[in-house]
């Protein structure tokens, strides 16, 4: 199959090299012209493990290419996956959808041939609706279908997502254009992974749905975590209790300092602002989203409370930044609210994170960044993880404790047992236990 990606950024740039991967042949687009010459260089333009070598292999196998020239790019397409960001619209917060009617605008005019236009970036209801009238609008004689096929994938674990996802979901109607999707999953279909077809119009509310969703159950986990706490029981007890019941199923059951990202966060207001438009409130999302947004802040004053309930003129080590480990993403990241909550109350922040502290700088003022998470405890009044990267898992405790000068170590992500965190001479603050 020849695949088009419009957009190289995340999904197009995963997904792309995933597919190229299988076989296919691959073009990614970006309009960003230094994008793609770094990209052509071999540099990636974000953190996620494993692409460098995926892309590297596959641009030297000849699989996979990358331009600037859309028209180029999309003649001869089997399929023009449309991949461009969808970010929430200042103001509103409505899914800005100018890069998707703009990328169908261009893809119209280089159309030959049956091409199928998929819908990958994440779009709200009737979205597909759009592209299909803007396309036959600027070029009636185009042989094309639109077809949603939403991405699931999670950032720092994507290309095994790509590669063995749980379902694939594809809406649509037209029996060629099915075809042709059907022959682009093969490679994955064979390792049995489901494909889901349905309308078009249903495929782009499950991925909102699934999002959300899964954005409840946090939530949902966070705020036993909280009763938890008061009433004397563990939360990780609770989760596994609950979650061995396969109808609840045991993923997405850690409590923490609340959900952050590129997805979650957009994609609840998105939900969000559909169901204004169409009249059909969903209550539990809204809930989810007001209590999520409140629990950042509200982590910042757990930290605070377990320095005696005043910080000003203290010190905290934040280890973790980024809205999870294994990603340089700091968006809606709840280390954001936990530092400026600390901040307002008076408290110097020292910092590390493995991949996220440039992009941090960028939205945090004021905060001294380490080079390693020692370096961040020297002198520190307590020490506060808020994102479980793996190398904080196993932190030399009595190194810890000499290096800070109050031994309070508050576990955002529950990522050690009480039990030896006292045992070394800790007070150890954790989430729901
Ligand atoms: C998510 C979806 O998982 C993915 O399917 C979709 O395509 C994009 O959005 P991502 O945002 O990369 O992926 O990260 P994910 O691993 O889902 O975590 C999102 C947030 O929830 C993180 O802040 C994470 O720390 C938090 N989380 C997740 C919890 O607090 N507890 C959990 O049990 C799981």
């Amino acid at each position: 199959m020849r695949i088009t990606m419009i957009g190289s950024g995340y999904v197009g740039l995963v997904s792309g090299a995933c597919f190229a991967d299988f076989g296919h042949d691959v073009v990614c687009v970006d309009k960003d012209a230094a994008k793609i010459d770094a990209l052509l260089a071999g540099k990636m333009p974000i953190y996620e493990p494993g692409l460098d070598h995926l892309v590297s292999s596959n641009v030297a196998a000849g699989r996979l290419r990358f331009t600037t020239d859309l028209t180029e790019g999309v003649r001869g397409a089997d399929a023009v996956f449309i991949a461009v960001g969808t970010p929430s619209r200042r103001g509103d917060g409505h899914a800005d959808l100018s890069y998707v009617y703009a990328a169908a605008q261009e893809i119209a005019g280089a159309l030959d041939g049956f091409t199928v236009i998929v819908d990958k970036s994440t779009v709200p209801v009737g979205t597909g609706d759009e592209v299909e009238r803007i396309i036959r609008e600027a070029n009636p004689d185009a042989d094309f279908a639109v077809v949603s096929n939403p991405e699931f994938l999670r950032e720092g674990a994507a290309i095994d997502d790509f590669k063995r996802p749980d379902r694939i979901v594809i809406g649509g109607d037209d029996p060629r254009a099915l075809e042709v999707m059907r022959q682009v999953y093969r490679p994955l279909h064979i390792n049995r992974s489901p494909i889901v077809e349905m309308s078009r119009r249903g495929a782009e509310l499950t991925k909102y749905a699934a999002n959300a969703f899964l954005a409840v159950k946090i939530t949902f986990i966070n705020e036993i975590a909280d009763l938890c706490e008061k009433v004397g029981a563990d939360v990780q007890d609770v989760a596994r209790g609950i979650g061995l019941d396969n109808r609840i199923g045991a993923k997405f059951l850690h409590a923490g300092p609340g959900y952050g990202g590129s997805c979650f966060p957009k994609d609840t207001l998105a939900l969000l602002k559909t169901s204004q438009d169409y009249d059909a409130p969903q209550r539990i999302v809204e809930a989810v989203v007001g209590v999520n947004d409140n629990r950042k802040r509200a982590m910042g004053r757990k930290v605070i409370a377990a320095c005696g309930g005043d910080v000003r003129g203290k010190t905290v080590a934040v280890l973790g930044l980024t809205f999870k480990p294994n990603t340089d993403d700091m968006r809606d990241s709840p280390a954001i609210a936990v530092i400026q909550t600390l901040q307002d109350a008076g408290a110097s922040v020292r910092a590390y994170d493995p991949e996220g502290m440039e992009q941090a700088k960028l939205v945090l003022d004021g905060v001294a960044y380490c080079a390693n998470a020692y370096e961040a405890m020297e002198g520190a009044d307590a020490l506060a993880i808020v994102t479980e990267w793996d190398a904080f898992r196993a932190l030399d405790l009595g190194r810890v404790k000499s290096l800070l000068s109050a031994p309070i170590l508050v576990d955002l992500r529950n990522i050690y047992p009480r039990d030896v965190v006292e045992k070394a001479g800790f007070a150890y603050h954790a989430v729901g236990r």
